[in-house]
């Protein structure tokens, strides 16, 4: 029986019972993948709130204004653009629901639990997110929803991981301790940026508070820690050819290795051009590949499929 415990029919004319043909647990692949990419579309819609300038398109939270929930009577482009993106909460909870209850159905204790991390992410997220609007955003809080989101969306890869190689066990050795150097490295890059972006002009509304710190030093603290996570990144492609690692675990780091260099040109170009809304918006768009490809990098070196554990159909 494979890993959804969906017993396969008894005769090939036995029809599929009810139970079954309600069953979510066959598309949990296509579920976790949705999980992920909606994740990542919702970094991407967060920035055009925060790029447009429309951070307090809604002036409170959870209304949109004071006694209405809605921007109906005050719309705007600002209103609309961040009520959308409100809006977008509502999609993700129906996939996260939906993953939650095939991860359920797949009677895994691992998917079930990281399901319902992902699941209880979005609460989380909705308070941070209203959070930001009470402090007429805030950058530090405006940080942490981005971080949070990046959080998430390692925890969609972990589902991933999880789904198509199964539980296996953790290797140690120094190929394993790069992974995680380049793993905590790459978070500090990606904090790093929220900072710089705390600095920087593009605070969400013409109003809102700004950090206070340089962002030309900010930058460049950035960079060089970007300069270390390429440096990390270049060693442990070193070490996975050196091993003889598989395939796919080579291939995960060579990913890694090309959304790095492809950020970091998005990151200097917009640097050098005064950060233009677009270049921004697919900067925040690497740095959620880039948070995706790290967390598949640390899984595919440190937990390497070698015991033939059984994946779900
Ligand atoms: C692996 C490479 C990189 C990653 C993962 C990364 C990640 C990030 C993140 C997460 C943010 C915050 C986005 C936000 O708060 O909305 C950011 C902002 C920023 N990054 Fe990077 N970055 C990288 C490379 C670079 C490089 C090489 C530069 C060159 C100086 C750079 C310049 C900037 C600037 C100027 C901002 C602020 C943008 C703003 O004010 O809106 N980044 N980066």
């Amino acid at each position: 029986m494979g890993m959804t415990d969906v017993p396969p029919a008894a005769t090939p004319t036995a029809a599929p019972s009810l139970r079954e043909r309600l069953s979510l647990a066959p598309w949990m692949r296509g579920l976790a993948w949705t999980t992920l990419a909606v994740n990542i579309l919702l970094v991407v819609t967060g920035g055009a709130v925060r790029l447009t300038g429309s951070g307090l398109g809604c002036s409170t939270w959870p209304e949109c204004h004071p006694g209405d929930f809605t921007p109906r009577d005050e719309l705007n482009i600002h209103s609309a653009i961040e009520f959308s993106n409100r809006m977008l909460t509502f999609v993700l909870v129906v996939v996260a629901v939906a993953t939650m209850v095939a991860a359920w159905q797949t009677r895994r204790r691992d998917l079930r639990w990281i399901a319902l991390l992902i699941l209880g992410g979005i609460p989380a997220q909705a308070v941070i997110g209203g959070i930001s609007v009470l402090t007429d955003l805030n950058p530090w809080v405006v940080s942490v929803h981005l971080v949070s989101s990046m959080a998430i969306i390692g925890l969609a890869v972990l589902l991933l991981w999880r789904i198509y190689v199964g539980a296996t066990a953790a290797v140690s050795g120094p190929t394993s301790w790069l992974a995680w150097a380049t793993f905590a490295v790459a978070w500090l890059v990606l904090y790093a940026g929220t900072v710089v972006t705390g600095a920087g002009p593009h605070a969400g509304d013409p109003n809102a508070p700004r950090n206070g710190l340089s962002a030309l030093q900010f930058s460049q603290l950035h960079a060089d820690l970007v300069c270390l996570l390429i440096g990390l990144t270049i060693g442990l492609l070193f070490a996975v050819h050196a091993f003889k690692a598989p395939y796919a675990v080579r291939r995960a780091v060579w990913v890694l290795f090309a959304i790095e260099l492809a950020q970091g040109a998005i990151g200097w170009v917009q640097y050098f051009t005064d950060l233009p809304i677009v270049l921004v918006m697919f900067h925040m768009f690497g740095a959620a590949l880039i948070s995706a490809a790290v967390t598949w990098v640390l899984l595919a070196v440190a937990h390497p499929s070698t015991d033939g554990s059984v994946p779900v159909e």
